[in-house]
C-alpha cells in the first residue's frame, strides 16, 4: 500500500524514532510524538494521541533502561505494556496501522543461534516482561511487532561509539564475551519499516536485526577496531580485556544469554535481505570516523 500517509511517530529522541521519523519525513508527513510533550507514564496521554489525525503509528517509546524497569516495575508496566496495548485498541478501532517494537529480552537467552519468531519465550527482568505483555497487548489489536537487537547508529551513542571513543582516547577496552546477539543498524531498520508500510503491515512479529551470525559484543569490538585499522586510524589492533556477563558491575538487572534472532522472515516481507551486521557496523564506524574528523 503505496502512497503519502500520515503517519505519528513516538520517542523521537531516541535511537529507533530519530531513525525512522527521519526516514519516513522523505516520503510521508510525519507527526513527532517526543516524550515531552507525549508521557505514556500519564495513561491520559493515550486519549490526548486519539485527537490527532494519522493513518499509521510508529511506537518504538518505551522505558529502555533495564536497571529502572527492575527499580519501577508500575512505571514500566505503564509505559512498555499497557500504553501500547491501549494505543493497538485505538488504531484497531479507527482502521490505523500500528506499528509497534520490542526486543530480543523477551527471549529466555538459553538456545545459542538464530532463532526465528517460533521460539519459546521466558523474559528474565521486569523490562522483558513488560514488552512481553506489550507485544501481545499488540498482537491481540491486529498490531505489527518488530523485536529488533542491539540497535547503533547514528542517532544516538552505543556500544560501537563507545569502542571508538576508547581506542582513539589509548583508553583500555573491555567487552562481555559470553553473550551473543545479532545487531541493527538504525539506518538499515528506519528503510525496513518504510518497505513494510508501503507494502502493508503484516499482523505478525517480526524479528529485525541485520543478517549474519550471532556475536558477542567482543566480537563487534574487534570488527570495529579493524576497520578503524583498515580505515588507518590505529596502527595496531588494541587489546580487548574480555569479560563475562555476570562480572559487569553496573548491570543490577538479569540478561538474557543467547538471544541471536534471524530475519529470514523480515526478508521475506520486504523482498531482500538485510545486510550483514559486520558490513553494517564496518558502514557504521566509517561515518562515525568522518564526522569525528572533520570537526
Ligand atoms: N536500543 C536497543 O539496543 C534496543 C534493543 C532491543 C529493543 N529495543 C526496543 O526498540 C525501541 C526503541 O528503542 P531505542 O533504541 O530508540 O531506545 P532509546 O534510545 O532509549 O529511546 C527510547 C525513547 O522512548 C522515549 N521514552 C522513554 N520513556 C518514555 C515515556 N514515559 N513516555 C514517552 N516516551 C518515552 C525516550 O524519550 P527520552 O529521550 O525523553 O527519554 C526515547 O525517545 C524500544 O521499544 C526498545 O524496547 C531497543
Amino acid at each position: 500500500m503505496s502512497g503519502r500517509r500520515r503517519v505519528a511517530v513516538t520517542g523521537t529522541s531516541g535511537r529507533v524514532g530519530r531513525a525512522v521519523a527521519g526516514r519516513l519525513a522523505g516520503c510521508h508527513e510525519v507527526i513527532e510524538l517526543p516524550r515531552a510533550a507525549w508521557d505514556f507514564a500519564d495513561p491520559a496521554t493515550v486519549d490526548r494521541i486519539s485527537e490527532l489525525d494519522f493513518d499509521l503509528l510508529v511506537h518504538p517509546a518505551a522505558l529502555t533502561s533495564l536497571e529502572l524497569c527492575e527499580d519501577d516495575p508500575d512505571l514500566a508496566r505503564r509505559v512498555n505494556a499497557e500504553a501500547p496495548s491501549r494505543l493497538a485498541e485505538l488504531c484497531r478501532v479507527r482502521g490505523a496501522g500500528m506499528l509497534h517494537f520490542s526486543t530480543d529480552y523477551v527471549l529466555d537467552g538459553s538456545r545459542p543461534g538464530l532463532l526465528d519468531e517460533s521460539a519459546p519465550v521466558g523474559p528474565v527482568s521486569v523490562y522483558g516482561r513488560t514488552k512481553l505483555d506489550g507485544e501481545r497487548g499488540v498482537l491481540a489489536q491486529g498490531g505489527c511487532v518488530l523485536r529488533v537487537a542491539w540497535v547503533f547508529g547514528p542517532e544516538r551513542p552505543a556500544f560501537p561509539d563507545q569502542v571508538v571513543a576508547k581506542a582513539l582516547a589509548g583508553d583500555p577496552i573491555s567487552a562481555v564475551a559470553d553473550k551473543t546477539s545479532v545487531p541493527c543498524f538504525s539506518t538499515d531498520l528506519a528503510g525496513w519499516v518504510e518497505d513494510l508500510i508501503d507494502r502493508g503491515l503484516p499482523h505478525e512479529v517480526l524479528h529485525a536485526c541485520n543478517g549474519g551470525e550471532p556475536v558477542s559484543w567482543l566480537g563487534m569490538a574487534e570488527v570495529v577496531l579493524d576497520e578503524m585499522r583498515a580505515r588507518g586510524v590505529l596502527d595496531e589492533l588494541p587489546a580487548i580485556l574480555p569479560q563475562q556477563l555476570d562480572e559487569v558491575p553496573f548491570f543490577r538487572a538479569p540478561r538474557p544469554r543467547h538471544t541471536a534472532m534471524s530475519p529470514a522472515r523480515l526478508a521475506g516481507r520486504i523482498g531482500r535481505a538485510p545486510r550483514p551486521w559486520p558490513e553494517a557496523l564496518r558502514a557504521h564506524v566509517g561515518h562515525l570516523l568522518e564526522s569525528r574528523l572533520c570537526r
